[in-house]
């Protein structure tokens, strides 16, 4: 492909939400039927009953439907626990970070007894947020914004800026004047809602509806095992881009975890390295899927000649509990149904992901590293080279990402076949259909088999 730079497609992705700048006689974008969310659901649950070797693409309708992701957004997003921070962004107490998730505006904070707590924003007085944009740039706010940010930061109290209700870190009204006519307000009663929250790995989770039925460490067992030697509690975050994608959360889903694209959208950057032909999937899990990328032989063998000469091949230290194979892969996960992340032998690599709309998502990229990499004194530079790396990529996934989503409010769109190289897009199909039945993949259903059950070595079917 023609390289484009991140100007361009940043300009791409902010121009009018229809990619072909055309609106459809009947009022839609789509020039395709409009379709049921029962009927797209009926739809999800034939594909995914499909043996792998049978399988197809979704309809159109699953990427562009309005009423399917209003589904979506009740019986999937707010369910399951959704990734928000990581620990290393709010370090100290009264560290926070806002976010809007699904319409909600939450604040990411660590109290006052070192716990991290997710609150809603909505000031329980008269509903205001309580954290607008612009807010602690004036000075009259306890919140200091953090590098001319307004979504983190740090404070010692929440203060809504209306009628100057305060609250401690915790939610809890700490102070509202003028209530003592009020007749039986009790000050207790009248906090911040927090939500269910779990820190996991040193990632920060969020249950919307509050009544996931695993916590997230049970939910992501078999994950938890194999990251141990990251040691992803103590790393440090060091970089977050946000994108605004003008396209579904699924087509980003199915791009970040199939690698058959390496072969096309990644022929210069990632082909080279690991090729979509070596790539494979693990066995079917409930909550998760685990993908394979191995560096092909001749890699290996540079990486080993140099570290033979004391030299380094990866961008930052290699992290020493890193061996065996996967010193020499990229581990590719995808927590259901949006915790997109890569291990490799130096950093991971986490996309946050906080859909709008059946079209539009925001996007953050980051990278995290061990706190030891980011003392070494050349990290600056390491870090320079590692996010050029992860931009150039991932502009390449931005250009396909956008065009995909193009194509399915074309009449020229087909249902396609897939390649064995694409078995997370059916996983993730089979996610779908069994949230649609109320349940998980595996649950009631066979677990599909690994591609290379000699390789696999931890993970559990559960
Ligand atoms: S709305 Fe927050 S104090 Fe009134
Ligand atoms: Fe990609």
């Amino acid at each position: 492909m023609v390289k484009v730079t991140e100007g361009e497609i940043r300009k791409a992705c902010s121009a009018p939400t229809d990619p072909l700048q055309f609106s459809h006689r009947s009022g839609t974008r789509s020039a395709l039927p409009e379709m049921s969310v029962d009927d797209i659901l009926a739809e999800i649950q034939r594909a995914a009953d499909l043996p792998f070797v049978d399988s197809i693409t979704l309809p159109a309708q699953a990427y562009t439907s309005q009423e399917f992701f209003d589904w979506e957004v009740e019986n999937v997003f707010r369910k399951e626990w959704l990734c928000l921070a990581h620990v290393s962004q709010i370090p100290e107490i009264g560290d926070f970070m806002n976010v809007d998730l699904l319409g909600e505006p939450l604040l990411v904070i660590r109290d006052k007894s070192g716990d991290i707590q997710i609150h809603s924003r909505v000031c329980p007085h008269r509903g205001m947020d309580i954290m607008p944009p612009g807010f602690g740039h004036d000075g009259h706010h306890p919140a200091e914004a953090r590098d001319g940010k307004a979504d983190c930061g740090h404070t010692r109290l929440l203060l809504c800026p209306y009628h100057s209700w305060t609250f401690e870190l915790d939610g809890k009204l700490k102070a509202c004047a003028e209530m003592q006519e009020a007749r039986g307000f009790n000050r207790d009663e009248w906090g911040l809602k927090t939500y269910r929250s779990e820190v996991w790995n040193g990632f920060i989770f969020v249950n919307l509806d509050g009544d996931a039925p695993k916590s997230v460490a049970e939910q992501y067992e078999g994950l938890g095992k194999h990251l141990e030697r990251w040691n992803l509690a103590d790393m440090e975050l060091v970089m977050a881009r946000e994108w605004d994608c003008p396209f579904n959360w699924k087509v980003l889903t199915e791009n970040f975890m199939e690698s058959y694209h390496h072969a096309g959208a990644h022929s210069k950057t990632l082909q080279p390295m690991m090729p979509a032909k070596d790539t494979w999937t693990e066995q079917e899990k409930a909550h998760y899927i685990k993908c394979h990328l191995p560096l092909k032989p001749a890699i290996r063998d540079e990486i080993a000649a140099m570290e033979g000469r004391g030299e380094q091949w990866d961008t930052f230290p290699p992290i020493p509990d890193v061996t065996g194979e996967d010193r020499f892969e990229w581990g590719l996960f995808l927590g259901f149904p949006m915790f997109k992340f890569l291990v490799t032998a130096d950093c991971a690599i986490w996309y946050r992901t906080q859909p709008l709309g059946p079209d539009r998502i925001k996007l953050t990229t980051t990278m995290l590293v061990p706190k030891s990499s980011v003392k070494h004194p050349d990290f600056d530079a390491m870090l320079e080279k590692g996010i050029g790396q992860a931009v150039s990529f991932h502009l390449e996934d931005m250009e396909v990402c956008m065009a995909v989503q193009r194509g399915y409010y074309s009449s020229g769109y087909q249902r396609g076949r897939l390649s064995h190289l694409e078995m997370p897009i059916w996983m993730i199909q089979r996610y779908l259909a069994a949230r649609s039945r109320g349940t998980w993949p595996t649950l009631d259903r066979e677990p599909a088999a690994s591609q290379r059950p000699d390789l696999e070595f931890i993970g559990s079917p559960a």
